[in-house]
């Protein structure tokens, strides 16, 4: 069975302080979870700070972003392995954020995803249709060509490390969330992508978040989905009782 994964992407917020406090808070609310990893993303200046907070924890530490090269003359970029010297076990790669304000095109997540496996780093990779696509029929052709083009050239084993991240860019920061319906549908069509491009036990492995405003109130009916393996949560993940709610979203079904 795969493990949930519940993550918070915190982006561009927070100080070192205000990441410390939150982290330390976390850890008493999540102390007993063992039913899902627990990952929070904040800035790259709170990475380590976070780190140190949650040390002998269960909390893990995700980037937000990387660049491909070890190292070079990239001003204001930083490496997979700086990432990890900060504390990092996990990075956020191609976010639609990223892709709109830099961008991102699939050619560099594919890049950026090299560079995180090589780089000893869980990646979490995301991908999504605007709504101008979704209106227009072209859900599965986008993520066709994100798919084939972000995860090109990976082995098997490669892609058995990954974690893809369905976010429909619509659903982001606008408190419009997919139906669990619609989610689990996408996520099918991603699982499938990844039985044909990788095979049957790598995507029965994969584990495919949904993001896009999830709340502690939708969070329930989002993991009621067999499909959908955990969240990656923008807004919700900012407030410590928001985001351990949906950590400890009600479970029926399962103990762990
Ligand atoms: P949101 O963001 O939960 O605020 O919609 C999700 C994300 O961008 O990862």
């Amino acid at each position: 069975m795969r493990r949930r994964v519940m993550a918070g992407n915190w982006k561009m917020y927070k100080t070192i302080a205000a990441t410390s406090a939150f982290i330390e808070g976390l850890k008493a609310r999540v102390a007993s979870v063992d039913h899902c990893e627990v990952v929070v993303a904040p800035p790259f200046t709170a990475l380590r700070a976070a780190a140190e907070a949650a040390r002998g924890s269960k909390i893990r530490i995700a980037a937000q972003d990387l660049h491909w090269d070890r190292e070079g003359a990239h001003t204001g970029d930083v490496s997979a392995g700086m990432l990890a010297e900060a504390g990092a076990t996990h990075v956020i790669i191609g976010h639609s954020e990223r892709r709109r304000d830099h961008g991102e095109t699939d050619e560099v997540v594919n890049r950026k995803l090299r560079a995180a496996l090589t780089g000893g780093l869980t990646p979490i990779v995301c991908v999504g249709e605007t709504l101008a696509e979704r209106e227009a029929g072209a859900t599965r052709q986008v993520l066709d060509r994100q798919f084939e083009r972000g995860f090109a050239g990976l082995t098997s084993s490669e892609f058995s490390h990954i974690i893809i991240a369905y976010e429909p860019v619509w659903a982001i920061g606008t408190g419009r969330t997919a139906t669990p319906e619609m989610a689990a549908e996408s996520h099918r069509y991603l699982r499938e992508l990844g039985r044909r491009g990788f095979g049957e036990t790598e995507a029965e492995g994969l584990r495919i978040l949904y993001g896009g405003s999830v709340k502690p109130d939708n969070i329930g009916g989002l993991m009621s989905e067999n499909e959908i393996d955990g969240a990656l949560v923008g807004g919700a993940s900012l407030d410590v009782e928001s985001f351990a709610a949906i950590v400890n979203y009600p479970r029926a079904r399962s103990a762990g």
